[in-house]
């Protein structure tokens, strides 16, 4: 019998992969030791080999995250992988949550707890608007939650939010304290055993410079107090951390026994980004932002308060900014983006992170920015 369905013919031509500069909020370009990386020969995921390359990563991880805590792992999947894995392992249905917004990141933390049937309190801001730690505190009395979810790098509104003191807030009323770094970690400073934070997760993509597709997460031992002594099991078999921990030898039993199948080369890549992250000693914070700080652009959000991965320009007045976009897409081959979930509308986005992130880069940023406000229209006013 033969196949009655005939070869599509894209299937019957080359891959084709344009070049482009990434400068938006991620993923980031990818340097070539890392993409070399993660073009070595595939091994099992469960070799002996693997398990090293795993282990550095754990270690790496420790490094970038600034812990030492055993229970630190990369996700098989994206930052959201990452983020539904801490709340579906330290929730269980019925609990309260209480989740800081101020952009996206803390939306998409309320609708995943609310799915798993968690009890979710929201604390709001517009997007760049920040929480004082008295507010977290009032807030925290007032629900009793069991986590408190917060974003360090809210990439969809260019702000990095305070940290310190949280933590202390969190353990005196003993609450679990999650920080969303997908967007920071790499490019603003971070400490979790330092500034207590209980459960932390990033994304490869951004400042780390990996290809997407893998994300570091880290418990505490409060927060493996209370992942490990559930009543229901997390409703995420993928993302259960009883099977995750012995994947990735944290678990102190002798053997890992199969749960997935990770990704190989994703991990190798990851690899190679954390050793070039701990080579260079410090998060990498040239202040190219300041370069893009240059009129008619006018950064959204307090100088104290920038996250220097993403920076948030306002839309310039009269333009429209899909098309400014396009433009700069067509004629400079570069991504930057709008906004995200509710700074959609309110400001365009540029993202130099780690790799990208160089005063030539943020000039050439600038430059495609001056020709589409050249060259795009101007609505009258
Ligand atoms: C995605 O991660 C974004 O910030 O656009």
């Amino acid at each position: 019998s033969s196949v009655t369905i005939p070869p599509p013919a894209c299937m019957l031509r080359p891959l084709e992969v344009p070049l482009r500069y990434l400068f938006g909020p991620g993923p980031s370009n990818v340097p070539p030791r890392i993409l070399a990386a993660g073009s070595r020969p595939i091994i099992g995921h469960l070799h002996p080999e693997m398990y090293e390359i795993m282990n550095d990563i754990k270690k790496g991880i420790q490094y970038a995250f600034q812990t030492e805590n055993n229970m630190t792992i990369a996700m098989s999947g994206s930052g959201h992988a990452a983020m539904e894995c801490a709340v579906f392992n330290t929730v269980e249905p019925g609990e309260s949550v209480l989740i800081a917004i101020n952009g996206i990141w803390g939306e998409r933390v309320a609708e995943i707890a609310e799915r798993m049937g968690a009890n979710v309190q929201r604390m709001v801001k517009t997007p760049g608007g920040y929480f004082t730690n008295t507010e977290i505190e009032q807030a925290i009395k007032k629900h009793k939650p069991v986590l408190f979810f917060l974003t360090h790098g809210e990439s969809s509104a260019g702000l990095c939010h305070p940290v310190d003191g949280i933590g202390d807030i969190c353990r005196k009323h003993d609450c679990l304290f999650l920080v969303d770094t997908v967007a920071s970690l790499g490019a603003a400073p971070i400490f979790m055993d330092k500034q207590n934070i209980d459960i932390l997760y990033s994304g490869s993509q951004k400042a780390l410079n990996a290809p997407p597709g893998t994300a570091p997460i880290s418990f505490n031992d409060r927060a493996c107090h209370k992942m490990f002594n559930r009543k229901t099991k997390p409703v995420s078999y993928l993302f259960d951390m009883t099977h995750l921990s012995n994947y990735w030898g944290c678990d102190g039993k002798p053997a890992r026994v199969y749960h997935h199948t990770g990704p190989v080369s994703g991990f190798f890549a990851l690899r190679e980004s954390l050793a070039i992250l701990a080579e260079r000693r410090q998060t990498k914070q040239h202040s190219v932002f300041l370069v893009l700080r240059r009129k008619p652009f006018f950064i959204c959000v307090l100088q104290d308060l920038r996250l220097p991965s993403v920076t948030t320009i306002a839309i310039p007045e009269g333009y429209d900014w899909r098309e400014m976009l396009t433009y700069i897409m067509k004629h400079h081959h570069m991504e930057m983006t709008g906004g995200l979930g509710p700074s959609i509308g309110m400001v365009m986005r540029i993202g130099l992170m780690g790799y990208n992130c160089e005063k030539t880069n943020a000039d050439m940023a600038l430059h495609a920015l001056a020709d589409a406000l050249k060259n795009c229209k101007k609505s009258k006013p």
